[in-house]
């Protein structure tokens, strides 16, 4: 177990495990985009671990670009709201995107994404998120390719944070209930 601003969580995912499951994705990815070049939206901050080691398991050519959202904040729950802090600026026009997430709880995140994606016209629109809770997502929007589905707790590490700090650690850890 690990504690993480006074609360105990457990292991939950192995760096291990996550890097076989992102070489899985980015074998799909290479396959079904087989002579195109798509570009990856990575989601910051939270999406910067899994996109940088999900495009070195792509093997296709490939682009990147880097949006920021926020509705977290240092909280457990989301704020209900999301704030655009960093806007995308690659031109998608007619381009083949991938959203990149860390994970996809509410939703909110990503629907905010979806939406703003179809004024920048995109020849296709998939979704990658590393994690996603199924119980939680009352927004169902569509994700294409899932790391894991995990149960509705809150997770840290690997790109997660909690208040901003535990991004850093290899692994995913999960708040332990009792
Ligand atoms: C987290 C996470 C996703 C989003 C998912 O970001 O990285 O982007 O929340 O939650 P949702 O499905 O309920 O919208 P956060 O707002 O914490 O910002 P961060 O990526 O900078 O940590
Ligand atoms: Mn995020
Ligand atoms: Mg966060």
């Amino acid at each position: 177990t690990l504690t993480c601003r006074g609360e105990q969580f457990r292991l939950y995912l192995t760096d291990e495990a996550i890097q076989e499951r992102l070489q899985e994705i980015g074998d799909a990815i290479s396959e079904e985009y087989e002579g195109r070049t798509p570009i990856l939206v990575s989601v910051l901050n939270g999406a910067f671990m899994v996109t940088a080691d999900l495009m070195r398991y792509i093997t296709i050519d490939c682009e990147i670009d880097f949006m920021k959202l926020s509705s977290y904040g240092d909280e457990k729950v989301s704020s209900g709201e999301v704030t655009e802090l960093k806007r995308i600026d690659a031109n998608l026009e007619g381009r083949d995107v991938i959203v990149v997430e860390d994970i996809v709880d509410t939703g909110l995140s990503m629907q905010f994404i979806l939406n703003m994606m179809e004024s920048h016209r995109p020849a296709s629109l998939r979704t990658v998120t590393l994690l996603h809770k199924p119980t939680s997502n009352d927004t169902n929007v569509p994700l294409d390719y899932v790391g894991f589905n995990i149960p509705d707790l809150f997770v840290i590490g690997y790109g997660l944070d909690y208040g901003q700090i535990a991004r850093n650690l290899p692994d995913i850890y999960i708040l332990d209930e009792e």
